[in-house]
Protein backbone atom coordinates (compact mmCIF):
# COMPACT_ATOMS: atom_id res chain seq x y z
CA UNK A 1 0.00 0.00 0.00
CA UNK A 2 1.38 3.25 -0.59
CA UNK A 3 1.46 5.66 2.37
CA UNK A 4 -1.02 8.37 2.65
CA UNK A 5 -0.43 11.12 0.15
CA UNK A 6 2.24 9.40 -1.50
CA UNK A 7 -0.24 6.97 -3.76
CA UNK A 8 1.70 5.08 -6.57
CA UNK A 9 -0.40 5.69 -9.53
CA UNK A 10 1.66 7.89 -11.56
CA UNK A 11 -0.55 8.60 -14.86
CA UNK A 12 -2.09 5.30 -13.14
CA UNK A 13 -4.74 3.04 -12.82
CA UNK A 14 -5.40 3.17 -8.81
CA UNK A 15 -5.49 5.25 -6.51
CA UNK A 16 -4.87 4.64 -2.42
CA UNK A 17 -8.93 4.15 -2.31
CA UNK A 18 -8.43 0.93 -4.81
CA UNK A 19 -10.55 3.42 -7.13
CA UNK A 20 -9.80 4.00 -10.36
CA UNK A 21 -9.65 8.05 -11.02
CA UNK A 22 -9.43 8.35 -15.40
CA UNK A 23 -13.18 7.00 -15.51
CA UNK A 24 -15.23 8.99 -16.12
CA UNK A 25 -17.49 8.27 -13.12
CA UNK A 26 -15.84 7.47 -9.60
CA UNK A 27 -17.27 5.57 -6.19
CA UNK A 28 -15.90 8.32 -3.31
CA UNK A 29 -14.95 7.21 -0.02
CA UNK A 30 -18.25 8.79 0.87
CA UNK A 31 -19.99 5.86 -1.02
CA UNK A 32 -21.12 8.48 -4.27
CA UNK A 33 -21.10 7.76 -7.39
CA UNK A 34 -19.76 10.58 -9.08
CA UNK A 35 -18.54 12.17 -12.35
CA UNK A 36 -17.08 14.90 -13.30
CA UNK A 37 -19.77 17.58 -14.73
CA UNK A 38 -18.82 19.06 -18.24
CA UNK A 39 -17.34 22.96 -17.69
CA UNK A 40 -16.35 23.13 -21.32
CA UNK A 41 -13.16 23.97 -19.95
CA UNK A 42 -9.42 21.88 -20.70
CA UNK A 43 -8.38 20.83 -17.04
CA UNK A 44 -10.98 21.37 -14.83
CA UNK A 45 -12.29 18.99 -12.66
CA UNK A 46 -15.85 19.89 -10.89
CA UNK A 47 -16.87 17.33 -8.61
CA UNK A 48 -20.32 18.94 -7.41
CA UNK A 49 -21.77 17.05 -3.99
CA UNK A 50 -18.46 15.59 -3.86
CA UNK A 51 -19.01 15.76 -0.20
CA UNK A 52 -22.19 14.62 1.61
CA UNK A 53 -23.43 16.79 4.41
CA UNK A 54 -21.85 14.08 6.89
CA UNK A 55 -18.82 14.53 5.63
CA UNK A 56 -19.04 18.17 4.85
CA UNK A 57 -20.08 18.44 8.80
CA UNK A 58 -16.62 16.14 9.59
CA UNK A 59 -14.52 18.65 7.52
CA UNK A 60 -16.34 21.74 9.19
CA UNK A 61 -15.26 20.04 13.06
CA UNK A 62 -11.71 19.78 11.82
CA UNK A 63 -11.37 23.45 10.38
CA UNK A 64 -12.65 24.39 13.43
CA UNK A 65 -10.00 22.70 15.19
CA UNK A 66 -7.49 24.25 12.74
CA UNK A 67 -8.49 27.89 13.36
CA UNK A 68 -7.99 27.53 17.14
CA UNK A 69 -4.72 27.23 16.78
CA UNK A 70 -4.24 29.28 13.89
CA UNK A 71 -6.70 32.14 14.16
CA UNK A 72 -8.06 33.64 10.87
CA UNK A 73 -6.13 36.54 9.64
CA UNK A 74 -6.29 39.57 6.90
CA UNK A 75 -3.78 39.32 3.79
CA UNK A 76 -3.11 42.83 1.99
CA UNK A 77 -2.80 43.33 -1.03
CA UNK A 78 0.92 43.75 -2.24
CA UNK A 79 2.10 46.96 -3.33
CA UNK A 80 -1.05 49.17 -2.22
CA UNK A 81 -1.62 47.36 1.09
CA UNK A 82 -5.15 47.53 1.10
CA UNK A 83 -6.73 44.21 3.56
CA UNK A 84 -8.68 41.89 1.57
CA UNK A 85 -12.43 40.89 2.00
CA UNK A 86 -11.12 37.27 2.74
CA UNK A 87 -10.25 36.32 6.17
CA UNK A 88 -7.39 33.31 5.46
CA UNK A 89 -5.61 30.51 7.63
CA UNK A 90 -3.68 27.52 6.43
CA UNK A 91 -2.87 24.17 7.38
CA UNK A 92 -0.06 22.33 6.96
CA UNK A 93 3.88 22.52 6.50
CA UNK A 94 4.08 25.99 4.45
CA UNK A 95 1.22 28.41 4.39
CA UNK A 96 -0.39 31.42 1.82
CA UNK A 97 -0.35 34.74 2.86
CA UNK A 98 0.12 38.32 0.83
CA UNK A 99 1.24 41.27 2.56
CA UNK A 100 2.98 44.59 1.32
CA UNK A 101 5.89 42.16 0.82
CA UNK A 102 3.99 40.15 -1.58
CA UNK A 103 2.53 36.64 -1.92
CA UNK A 104 4.23 33.80 -0.84
CA UNK A 105 4.09 31.04 1.35
CA UNK A 106 5.52 30.85 5.09
CA UNK A 107 5.61 28.19 7.65
CA UNK A 108 4.30 29.94 10.55
CA UNK A 109 1.68 32.22 10.67
CA UNK A 110 2.01 35.96 10.82
CA UNK A 111 0.49 37.07 14.08
CA UNK A 112 0.94 33.66 16.18
CA UNK A 113 4.26 33.07 14.92
CA UNK A 114 3.78 29.13 15.60
CA UNK A 115 3.98 26.37 12.61
CA UNK A 116 0.85 26.04 11.10
CA UNK A 117 -1.41 23.00 12.42
CA UNK A 118 -1.19 19.54 9.79
CA UNK A 119 -3.29 18.96 7.26
CA UNK A 120 -6.47 16.77 8.61
CA UNK A 121 -6.59 13.42 7.55
CA UNK A 122 -9.53 13.57 5.87
CA UNK A 123 -8.27 16.32 3.52
CA UNK A 124 -4.95 14.32 3.00
CA UNK A 125 -7.42 11.01 2.00
CA UNK A 126 -9.62 13.89 -0.43
CA UNK A 127 -6.57 14.54 -1.92
CA UNK A 128 -5.66 11.18 -2.84
CA UNK A 129 -8.83 10.61 -3.99
CA UNK A 130 -9.37 13.64 -6.63
CA UNK A 131 -6.03 15.11 -7.22
CA UNK A 132 -4.44 12.37 -9.09
CA UNK A 133 -1.22 13.74 -7.84
CA UNK A 134 1.19 11.35 -6.51
CA UNK A 135 2.84 13.48 -4.04
CA UNK A 136 1.28 14.95 -0.77
CA UNK A 137 -0.01 18.37 -0.65
CA UNK A 138 1.79 20.94 1.53
CA UNK A 139 -0.63 23.83 2.08
CA UNK A 140 -4.27 23.97 2.46
CA UNK A 141 -5.29 27.46 2.13
CA UNK A 142 -8.81 28.18 4.53
CA UNK A 143 -10.71 30.98 2.93
CA UNK A 144 -13.67 32.13 5.21
CA UNK A 145 -15.98 34.72 2.62
CA UNK A 146 -18.65 36.53 4.80
CA UNK A 147 -21.16 37.76 3.19
CA UNK A 148 -20.05 40.38 0.93
CA UNK A 149 -16.90 38.71 1.06
CA UNK A 150 -14.94 38.33 -3.02
CA UNK A 151 -12.11 37.46 -4.45
CA UNK A 152 -10.41 39.43 -7.49
CA UNK A 153 -9.20 37.27 -10.99
CA UNK A 154 -5.84 36.16 -9.83
CA UNK A 155 -3.77 32.98 -10.87
CA UNK A 156 -2.17 30.86 -8.21
CA UNK A 157 1.06 30.78 -9.39
CA UNK A 158 3.02 31.17 -6.08
CA UNK A 159 3.97 27.31 -6.45
CA UNK A 160 6.97 25.52 -7.94
CA UNK A 161 5.46 22.78 -9.58
CA UNK A 162 2.54 23.60 -12.11
CA UNK A 163 1.96 19.55 -12.81
CA UNK A 164 0.63 19.87 -9.24
CA UNK A 165 -3.24 20.27 -9.28
CA UNK A 166 -4.88 22.53 -6.94
CA UNK A 167 -8.18 20.85 -5.00
CA UNK A 168 -10.66 23.36 -3.71
CA UNK A 169 -13.54 22.25 -1.71
CA UNK A 170 -16.25 24.56 -0.51
CA UNK A 171 -18.66 24.60 2.72
CA UNK A 172 -21.38 26.74 3.63
CA UNK A 173 -22.98 29.36 1.51
CA UNK A 174 -22.82 28.94 -2.55
CA UNK A 175 -21.04 31.52 -4.22
CA UNK A 176 -20.23 32.44 -7.88
CA UNK A 177 -17.11 31.58 -9.22
CA UNK A 178 -15.51 32.72 -12.32
CA UNK A 179 -12.78 31.16 -14.35
CA UNK A 180 -11.21 31.70 -17.49
CA UNK A 181 -7.85 31.30 -19.42
CA UNK A 182 -4.23 31.78 -18.78
CA UNK A 183 -4.22 35.45 -19.93
CA UNK A 184 -6.06 37.61 -17.61
CA UNK A 185 -8.03 39.07 -20.63
CA UNK A 186 -9.14 35.69 -21.71
CA UNK A 187 -13.13 34.75 -21.58
CA UNK A 188 -14.32 33.84 -18.41
CA UNK A 189 -17.38 31.50 -17.27
CA UNK A 190 -19.32 31.32 -14.33
CA UNK A 191 -19.92 27.86 -11.96
CA UNK A 192 -21.84 28.62 -8.84
CA UNK A 193 -20.21 26.52 -6.03
CA UNK A 194 -22.21 25.60 -3.76
CA UNK A 195 -21.50 23.25 -0.40
CA UNK A 196 -19.92 19.76 -0.79
CA UNK A 197 -18.68 20.72 -4.31
CA UNK A 198 -14.70 19.63 -5.04
CA UNK A 199 -12.97 21.44 -7.85
CA UNK A 200 -9.96 20.99 -9.30
CA UNK A 201 -7.62 22.98 -11.33
CA UNK A 202 -4.84 21.04 -13.51
CA UNK A 203 -3.36 20.23 -16.50
CA UNK A 204 -4.00 23.63 -18.51
CA UNK A 205 -6.48 24.96 -15.95
CA UNK A 206 -3.38 24.71 -13.86
CA UNK A 207 -2.86 28.57 -14.48
CA UNK A 208 -6.21 29.95 -14.80
CA UNK A 209 -7.35 33.18 -13.92
CA UNK A 210 -10.35 32.55 -10.63
CA UNK A 211 -12.26 34.46 -8.47
CA UNK A 212 -15.11 34.80 -6.37
CA UNK A 213 -17.63 37.35 -7.40
CA UNK A 214 -19.98 36.83 -4.67
CA UNK A 215 -21.61 34.89 -2.39
CA UNK A 216 -24.97 34.09 -1.86
CA UNK A 217 -26.08 33.99 1.58
CA UNK A 218 -28.25 32.03 3.65
CA UNK A 219 -27.90 29.09 0.44
CA UNK A 220 -26.55 26.68 3.08
CA UNK A 221 -27.40 25.69 6.68
CA UNK A 222 -23.74 23.80 7.18
CA UNK A 223 -22.38 27.19 8.80
CA UNK A 224 -23.20 28.68 12.26
CA UNK A 225 -22.00 31.93 11.12
CA UNK A 226 -23.08 31.85 7.57
CA UNK A 227 -20.91 32.74 5.17
CA UNK A 228 -18.54 30.51 2.99
CA UNK A 229 -15.18 28.30 3.55
CA UNK A 230 -13.08 27.77 0.83
CA UNK A 231 -10.48 24.87 1.31
CA UNK A 232 -7.72 24.70 -1.15
CA UNK A 233 -5.12 22.08 -1.39
CA UNK A 234 -1.64 22.61 -2.86
CA UNK A 235 1.71 20.94 -3.63
CA UNK A 236 4.35 24.25 -2.96
CA UNK A 237 7.99 22.78 -4.17
CA UNK A 238 9.30 20.48 -6.38
CA UNK A 239 9.17 16.87 -5.66
CA UNK A 240 12.78 15.37 -5.72
CA UNK A 241 11.71 12.72 -8.77
CA UNK A 242 8.77 15.54 -10.23
CA UNK A 243 11.01 15.55 -13.40
CA UNK A 244 11.13 11.97 -14.02
CA UNK A 245 7.37 11.38 -14.56
CA UNK A 246 4.81 13.02 -16.44
CA UNK A 247 2.09 14.34 -14.51
CA UNK A 248 -1.23 12.11 -14.67
CA UNK A 249 -3.25 15.22 -16.04
CA UNK A 250 -1.27 15.25 -19.15
CA UNK A 251 -1.58 11.33 -19.56
CA UNK A 252 -4.94 11.27 -19.00
CA UNK A 253 -5.56 14.20 -21.96
CA UNK A 254 -3.26 12.40 -24.19
CA UNK A 255 -5.97 9.10 -23.64
CA UNK A 256 -8.74 11.00 -24.90
C1 LIG B 1 -8.88 30.89 -4.14
O1 LIG B 1 -8.69 31.07 -5.35
O2 LIG B 1 -7.96 30.94 -3.31
C2 LIG B 1 -10.23 30.62 -3.59
C3 LIG B 1 -11.24 30.20 -4.57
C4 LIG B 1 -12.57 29.96 -3.92
O3 LIG B 1 -12.85 30.55 -2.88
O4 LIG B 1 -13.37 29.17 -4.46
FE1 LIG C 1 -6.79 30.91 -6.22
Amino acid sequence: MPTRGESSDIGGTVTATGKNPMKAAIETQFGAQISAAGTGLPGVRFYPGYLDRAAQERLVEAVRQVLAAAPPFTSRMPKSGRPMSVRMSNCGSLGWLSDERGYRYEPSHPETGRAWPPIPDALIAIWDEIAQYPHAPEACLINYYGPDAKMGLHQDRDEQDFSAPVVSLSLGDSCLFRIGGQKRGDPTRSLRLSSGDALVLAGEARLAFHGVDRIYPGTSTLLAENGRINLTMRRVTRPADSRLRRPAESLQEQRS
